[in-house]
Parts: C-alpha cells; sequence; structure tokens
C-alpha cells in the first residue's frame, strides 16, 4: 500500500544551475513543488559565498511559489530586513548567530514574513523552545551549513522526534513548521517524514536529477 505523502516540498536553489537559474526554478515549478529554498551563505557563518538579497528580488518578480529563506550569516540582525523587502515568505535565521532572535523574529513579522529558526547539528533543541510561541517553522539541519551534496546525519531522526514531543506538550504541533535540511535522498525521505517533519529540503535528490517531474514524483510517492 503506497502512503500518501503530504508535505511541502522545497527544493533548494543551491544544487540548480546558477547560470540558468530561470529555466531551473520552472522546471521544478512544473513538476509540482511548493516553495523555493534559497541559501544565503555570508562566507562568515559558513565558509560558502552564494547569493544576497538582489538575487532574491529577480527570482521574486519572476516567481509565484513562497520563497523560503534560509540565512546562514554571522549578522542577521543587522541584515535580515533586506531579504524581507527582497520578497522572502518565510525568513529562517541561525540562533548560533543572531545576538537578539526574538527582536528579529519581532521584526520579520512586522515587515509581514514569516519567521523561522534553523538549528545546527550540534545545537541543543532547548535553545528554541522559548521563542516556539513566536515562530512560525523550526529548521533543523541534517547536515553542518554550507554545501550542498552532503551526507545525513542520522541523529536528526531523533531530534525531529523530540521536538515533535515538545510541540505536542505546548499546543503547538499544528502551528509550527518543522522543516528539516541537508542530505535528505528518497533512501531516509520517509523516515525523516514519519519523524514528524512537514517541509523537506531537498537539493541534489532535486535539481542532481535530469528529469525533474521524475526526481519530484519519487519525492511524492508517486
Ligand atoms: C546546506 C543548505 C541546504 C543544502 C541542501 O547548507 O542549507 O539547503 O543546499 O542540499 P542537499 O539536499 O544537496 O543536501
Ligand atoms: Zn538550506
Amino acid at each position: 500500500m503506497s502512503m500518501k505523502r503530504t508535505f511541502k516540498l522545497a527544493p533548494s536553489v543551491l544544487a540548480a544551475d546558477p547560470l540558468n537559474l530561470l529555466k531551473e526554478i520552472q522546471t521544478v515549478e512544473d513538476a509540482g513543488v511548493d516553495w523555493h529554498h534559497i541559501d544565503v551563505m555570508d562566507g562568515h557563518f559558513v565558509p560558502n559565498l552564494t547569493m544576497g538579497p538582489p538575487l532574491v528580488a529577480a527570482l521574486r518578480a519572476k516567481t509565484k511559489l513562497v520563497l523560503d529563506v534560509h540565512l546562514m550569516v554571522t549578522n542577521p540582525d543587522e541584515v535580515f530586513s533586506q531579504y524581507v523587502s527582497a520578497g522572502a515568505d518565510m525568513l529562517s535565521f541561525h540562533v548560533e548567530a543572531a545576538k537578539h532572535p526574538h527582536r528579529i523574529i519581532q521584526g520579520i513579522h512586522e515587515l509581514g514574513c514569516k519567521a523561522g529558526i534553523a538549528l545546527n547539528p550540534g545545537t541543543p533543541l532547548e535553545f528554541v523552545y522559548p521563542l516556539l510561541p513566536y515562530l512560525d517553522m523550526v529548521l533543523l539541519m541534517s547536515v553542518n551549513p554550507g554545501f550542498g551534496g552532503q551526507k545525513f546525519i542520522p541523529e536528526t531522526i531523533d531530534r525531529i522526534k523530540q521536538l515533535v514531543a515538545h510541540l505536542e506538550i505546548k499546543s503547538e504541533k499544528d502551528r509550527v513548521l518543522i522543516q528539516v535540511d541537508g542530505g535528505i535522498v528518497l533512501d531516509n525521505l520517509q523516515q525523516v517524514l514519519e519523524a514528524g517533519a512537514n517541509v523537506i529540503v531537498a537539493g541534489t535528490a532535486i535539481y542532481g536529477a535530469v528529469d525533474r517531474k521524475n526526481s519530484v514524483g519519487k519525492f511524492r510517492g508517486l
């Protein structure tokens, strides 16, 4: 019996061909994805350097899908508003980098955007607990941030389950989304979903395939 999979699929633009970005995002839109995940790396919080507000704005002008921006920068307090102005619908920043995470969340909301907090694989879940009433999403990293195509860290499954249990105790399970990001492939997808994730980021597994209808369809369980 095939199980119907209900989750948001957010392919990471990082894995697309940067010289053909518009065509690339259209191939996954045609294949029926839900969000575009945009990895912003500053060369300081993580060793890699990727995209900034102008690229988010350029994508905004060309798509109606949710732009899910993942800030991997050392100074989210200072730069978050630029990404909202550029057109982000969901903006996540790392708790390890934020000076005043609660204030950033407030600022994101005031600008009319949804707010998420990202946690590195080694960061205690408790860091985010006081902020849950204010958050729209928790982003659990399942690799160390910085690069696409890395191997999924298996302990993430327990972290998802612990977060779900805590959200249930707080009666927030139906409101706060759980996004998992890094190394998700068909072989571990079911485990990640069963643990309780409801937003799945996948870069290599979607854009790495020539036939995106096929790779997206497989993720959907078709
Ligand atoms: C890693 C990024 C991820 C990454 C996902 O720092 O946050 O979004 O691009 O790519 P894959 O699915 O290839 O691990
Ligand atoms: Zn990401």
